[in-house]
């Protein structure tokens, strides 16, 4: 049976739905999104119901995780189907904040994450982090949930989150889904829509080159070596700009040295196909 789901828009809409299921002693997941809800934000739906007895979906384009001269405005809002999606997976409760209730006019709060924070996404997106780690801890406080669920698309952000919340003692299990990807294995994203038929062809080459390069290293080819070698192919294949492709410790993020790999690793790549910023990552075993 179909439950009947709570569009919460307020504080007081929220607590309500809130309040009667911990009344019932129901456990809660909170998925974080920004809407133009997709395959990959499902499957994070699916493992939230899978965890908990209530499950609720927060839909909130974050301002302050956008940089002047990004893409805030134009960021994709498709609220009406982002209902219709997650009505069908029978979520409990989707909290769409109305923008103004989010910050206070006057906020000065800052959240810092080091380490993890650092490098990577940070080089080109200086200020992303801070505005992920403001908006996650505001979410989690207003809402308590038991765990809250992000997907491994956004690596960095993972670990970042995951360092903020032991951190700061904030009383939640953080729980990472794989990556949703298309039949061509393309990284699932809200911002794929904004390629054309071409830019889609050179976008799935993304992936092949970085497991290319995952599977290399693994048989020992030299980090500097194998990463120069996709960054090459990625330009070769019509990218016009690779921000990083880089090798790091997977849960601390650390840089490893150049050289051969002796144990797991992570890499990570960031590049530029027709003005939109591709992301993913891969497992080095
Ligand atoms: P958004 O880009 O909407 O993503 C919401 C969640 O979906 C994130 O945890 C992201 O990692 C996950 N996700 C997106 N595409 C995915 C894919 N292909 N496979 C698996 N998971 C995927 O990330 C954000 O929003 C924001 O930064 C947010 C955390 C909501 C804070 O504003």
């Amino acid at each position: 049976m179909m439950n009947k789901i709570i569009i919460a828009r307020n504080k007081s809409e929220l607590n309500s739905g809130i309040s009667q299921f911990r009344k019932n002693n129901e456990t809660i997941s909170l998925v974080p999104t920004m809407g133009a809800l997709h395959d990959g934000h499902l499957k994070l739906v699916k493992l939230a119901k899978l965890k908990s007895d209530r499950t609720i979906v927060s839909i909130y384009v974050n301002p302050t995780q956008f940089a002047p001269g990004e893409d805030f405005e134009l960021y994709p809002r498709t609220e009406s189907n982002d209902i219709n999606l997650l009505t069908h997976e029978n979520v409990d409760i989707i909290y769409i904040p109305n923008p103004r209730s989010m910050y206070d006019e006057d906020h000065t709060t800052k959240i810092v994450v080091g380490g993890v924070a650092e490098g990577l996404e940070t080089n080109h997106r200086p200020t992303f982090f801070e505005g992920v780690a403001l908006i996650v801890t505001k979410l989690l406080n207003r809402i308590q949930p038991d765990y809250a669920i992000f997907g491994e698309k956004d690596y960095q952000q993972l670990a970042t989150i995951r360092r903020l919340v032991d951190d700061l003692d904030i009383p939640v299990k953080v729980i990472g889904a794989e990556i949703a990807r298309d039949n061509h294995g393309l990284a699932l994203s809200s911002r794929n829509k904004y390629l054309n038929p071409n830019g889609l062809e050179i976008a799935r080459k993304l992936n092949k080159i970085m497991i290319s390069c995952a599977n290399s290293m693994s048989k020992g080819t030299n980090v500097d070596e194998a990463t120069q070698t996709a960054k090459a192919q990625l330009l070769k294949s019509g990218f016009s700009s690779v921000d990083y492709i880089e090798v790091r410790s997977p849960n601390s993020l650390t840089i490893l040295e150049g050289g051969v790999l002796s144990s797991p690793a992570r890499l990570l790549v960031a590049a530029h196909c027709q003005d939109v910023r591709l992301i993913d990552n891969y497992p080095i075993s």
